[in-house]
Formats: structure tokens, sequence, C-alpha cells
């Protein structure tokens, strides 16, 4: 029998989820399960790169494991856990931090932007966030790393990184290719559809969280930007509509076309009632399904300790690897 690949991906446990993070990763997860090894981790290490109240952190992280269940993640399928509970994560990072150049950290465009908002706080961690994130796909010798468009130059680090790596010392990691949706890729901001949405935006009225209620992602639809053109067309011209069409097809998996055919002649009333009818369905059996997990903490944390020593023997196995080959002296 053929091994089954590999893949990692991972959401930051910093606060409610957008239905961008759902459209452009965690919905994608699911059908990758059945047919590869997945890994799928709460990227705590990564989120105290900007300020966190602990106990917020903590909620957080349970919150976003209940979400991960609710979409459909599987433990029996998949290996879920907690990055923090694998420190094979943070180890690796110290030895590519090594070998990691200032000058390509410091073109990351989501350091870039990052930076510019929290000049005040312009910690390390923020500046070598990539090489964690490096570090997470390279321990499990991933193939596939399915991911919104913004995390692309992310993964090309990966790469660079792994093949330097392999370069210097010997074949040690393999090189991961990125799994980028050509539909629903970057979901904008519903009130700016020249930015990604995003839970950071200060108007919330530019993104849909997961768990918002009906209301409030009708009121969000009703309010979000179009034009004067009145046409449901899929163009560069009218990006707003256009972002309304990608999470119409990404929730009712419909196609462009048949998005297009269907309100062909319609206005936009329409069209963003249906919508929101749409995506209210399509996360209401998620909402329900995370309230009781949520009821359940024991079964939560039974996930994460067995997802913890699951990744733990895979992780263990590359950073021993690569202890030897820089030429550490085991224990
Ligand atoms: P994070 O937590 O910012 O986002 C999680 C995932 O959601 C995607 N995403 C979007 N997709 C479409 N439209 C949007 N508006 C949108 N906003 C966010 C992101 O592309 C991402 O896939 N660094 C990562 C987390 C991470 C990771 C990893 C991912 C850490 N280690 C290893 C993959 C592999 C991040 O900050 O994602």
């Amino acid at each position: 029998m053929e091994e089954k690949k590999t893949v990692f991906s991972g959401v930051q446990p910093s606060g409610a989820l957008t239905i961008g993070n759902y459209i452009g990763s965690i919905r994608n997860w699911i059908d990758l399960q059945d047919d590869y090894n997945c890994f799928y981790s709460i990227v705590d290490l990564h989120a105290i790169t900007v300020p966190q109240v602990p106990k917020d952190l903590r909620k957080n992280t349970l919150d976003l494991l209940a979400l991960y269940l609710a979409s459909g993640l599987d433990p029996e399928k998949s290996t879920i856990f907690i990055q923090s509970h694998v420190s094979a994560h943070a180890e690796l990072t110290w030895v590519l931090n090594t070998m990691s150049y200032m000058g390509q950290l410091s073109r990351m465009t989501q350091f870039k932007e990052k930076s510019k908002r929290s000049e005040e706080n312009l910690n390390a961690g923020l500046f070598t966030y990539p090489v964690l994130m490096a570090s997470d796909i390279l321990l499990y010798q991933t193939d596939l790393v399915p991911v919104g468009e913004d995390q692309k130059q992310h993964l090309e680090l990966a790469r660079d990184l792994a093949e330097r790596f392999n370069n210097r010392y010997s074949e040690t990691f393999k090189v991961p290719d990125p799994l980028i949706k050509k539909v629903g890729a970057r979901i904008m901001s519903l009130q700016n559809p020249e930015s990604k949405m995003s839970k950071s935006d200060n108007n919330e009225n530019g993104y849909i969280l997961l768990l918002d209620s009906p209301d409030i992602i009708n009121r969000k639809i009703k309010r979000a930007v179009t034009d004067s053109l009145g046409q449901v067309k899929y163009s560069d011209e009218q990006p707003g509509v256009k972002n309304l069409i990608n999470i119409y097809s990404a929730f009712s998996r419909n196609s462009i076309e048949e998005i297009e055919s269907k309100y062909e002649g319609a206005g936009y009333g329409q069209f963003k009632k249906d919508l929101a009818e749409i995506v209210i369905e399509g996360l209401r059996p998620i909402q329900t399904k995370y309230d009781d997990y949520m009821k359940n903490k024991d079964y939560l944390k039974e996930v994460y300790k067995g997802g913890a020593e699951k990744a733990e023997r895979v992780a263990r196995k590359t950073l021993r690897k690569v202890y030897k080959k820089v030429g550490f002296i085991p224990r």
C-alpha cells in the first residue's frame, strides 16, 4: 500500500474566527482527512506574538478546538493538537532561526503590516514568526499545507529553509507545497473589498464571525458594500460583488457561473437576502455542535491530550535527526 501523504495546517487562537478563516482554511481541511495523514494544530505559540490576556488565551484555545471539531475535524482520522504541547516546535525554531536571513524575514508582507500597526510592541517574536511556522510544517515531513492566499509567502520561506538545511547538511526535510484554492483563498472585508477580511478590522461590519447570530449576519450582509452597476457579475470592476459571490460559492458549493446565471437580471436585494440565508444555514450546524463541545470540557481534554502524544512522536523523530546533523551530542 502506498503511504499516505502528510498535510499540516493551523490557526491562531487569537480571538473569534471569521468566515474568511473558515473558507480559506478549515473548510478545506475536512475533505483531506480520508486521503491524507493530517495534522491540525492550534498555534498558541504564534498567538503570543501580540499581547494576550492569559485567561482569554486559554478560552480562545479551547474555543478553537471546539470549532475545529464542530466544523468536522475528526480526532479518529486526524491529529488535532495544541502547538505548545509539543516542545519540538520551539526547539526546531531555534535551529532554523540560525539559518534564516534577516533580509528575507524583513521582506515578509505580514511582518511589515503588523509592524506598522504595532510600532510600540515590535517584538522579536513577530519578526521570527514565519520561522516558527516553517518549523510547524517541517517537523511532520509535510507534503501539503492548505492555507489562504495570505500565507503563501510564509510557505515559500518554509520551502527555502527546508532546501537550505538539506543542502548544508543532507536530505532531512521534505519540501512542502502550499494548497491554495482558486475560489475563497482571499475573502475580503465586506466594508472595504480592497482589504482582506480580518478579525482585527476596526469596523465589525467588515467581517462575519463563525459564531455570529442570524440577525447579525443578516445585518452585516445587508450593509455590505457593492456598487451602482446593479448586476451580479464576477468581475474585477465589481470587487464588492465579486467577494460576495465568492462567499456564496463557498457556502453553497455552486460554481461562479451557476450563481451569475441564477441572478441574471435580479438586483442586489434578492442576492443579498439569499446569501445571508445560505451563510446562516451553513453556520447553524457548526454553531450547534460548538455549543455541545463547549459543554464537554473533558472530551476536549481527551482530544488535545491524545493529539499531543501522536504529534510528539513524529515531531521528536525529526528533531532528533536535526540535532544529530547539526552536531549536538545525543543525551
Ligand atoms: P491565521 O490564524 O491568521 O489564519 C488561519 C487561516 O485562515 C486563512 N485566512 C483567510 N483565508 C481567506 N480569506 C481571508 N480573509 C483569510 N484570513 C485568514 C489563513 O490564510 C490561514 O490559512 N501563520 C498562520 C497560522 C499557522 C500555520 C502554520 C498555517 C501557523 N503555523 C503552519 C499553516 C501551517 C496564521 O496566522 O493564520
